[in-house]
């Protein structure tokens, strides 16, 4: 059965009362999990620097991986597909989203911000902030999936920050999401189509260079080593943590420190055991709650 839509939907999610101590969250929200999604593994990065930044919450991973790559598929598909993961969270009653897939920030931001009535955090912003504080000379390379790519979302964010003065040059690099998803993260093919998607952008002398997918730092020691180290690699995990840190700080929704590790739960759509190895691999810690799940209403 769908569940119901955020307008009728745990009523209470952010409800708080005055008592004589100041203002109280009902329900105890602050113990309540941070969401994290994305089409596959690439939201691990993200979480690997939500999890070292915020070591004390706990977080619910969503990879839908019987349904990705993302990046290929149109606009409304995708939209879809990132509204039934935002349901799945929110019945497990997350206290922050954070979209860790650049191509559902870039064309279903506005489904997702409509269902939640929690904060919604995503990378587009992030990654740009932290494009502009790393540029010296305003040559800025995006590689991204299609889908990113054609929504001009990246340009436009840099804009938006004030980087107008900036000449951004992109490119899409649809088969690095398969090969990440492989776990070909130094193989001999995935450097040969490294070379091929890069030297375009490459060629027009970026000192900086967005990794406008969350899957790509999986790869980043190999594209560091393919575009040379005169380019600085930027991607939004650090800065997409950083802004959790301060929402939930603003909205008092923080963690308290506490003597037990937080439960991190995992859920995917398939091949639990391909998330449970790169995860192991990538977030340096054993993850026994890799849940096998099915979405669509
Ligand atoms: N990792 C996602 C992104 O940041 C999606 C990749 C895909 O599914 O194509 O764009």
């Amino acid at each position: 059965m769908c569940p119901p839509d955020a307008a009728t939907r745990n009523p209470g999610t952010r409800h708080r009362e005055f008592t004589s101590q100041g203002w109280l969250f009902v329900g105890n929200e602050t113990q309540h999990p941070i969401g994290i999604f994305d089409s596959g593994v690439g939201g691990l990065t993200v979480t690997r620097a939500v999890m070292e930044l915020l070591p004390h919450e706990r977080i619910v991973y969503f990879g839908d991986t019987a349904r990705v790559p993302y990046g290929v598929k149109s606009p409304g598909t995708i939209s879809r597909y990132a509204s039934e993961i935002v349901r799945f969270l929110l019945e497990k009653d997350v206290k922050l989203l954070i979209v860790a897939c650049n191509t559902m920030a870039a064309v279903a931001l506005p489904a997702i911000t409509a269902l939640s009535p929690v904060p919604v955090l995503e990378v587009i912003d992030a990654g740009a902030k932290s494009a502009l504080a790393a540029t010296r000379t305003g040559r800025i390379g995006i590689i991204a999936t299609p889908s990113t790519v054609h929504s001009g979302a990246y340009p436009a964010a840099i804009a938006r920050r004030g980087g107008d003065a900036a000449l951004t040059v992109s490119r899409a690099c649809p088969l690095f999401v398969p090969l990440a998803e492989e776990g070909f993260l130094d193989h001999p093919a995935t450097r040969l189509i490294a070379r091929e998607y890069l030297a375009p952008v490459l060629a027009e002398n970026p000192d900086t260079l967005i990794l406008g997918c969350t899957h790509y730092p999986l790869l980043r020691p190999l594209l560091q080593d393919v575009a040379g180290p005169g380019v600085t690699l930027v991607d939004s995990a650090t800065a997409v943590a950083a802004d959790a840190a301060r929402v939930l700080a603003e909205t008092g929704l923080l963690t308290a420190p506490d003597e037990a590790r937080p439960a991190h739960a995992f859920f995917v759509t398939d091949a639990p055991d391909r998330l449970r190895g790169i995860g192991e691999l990538f977030l340096g810690r054993p993850l026994p709650d890799v849940h096998l799940v099915s979405l669509g209403c």
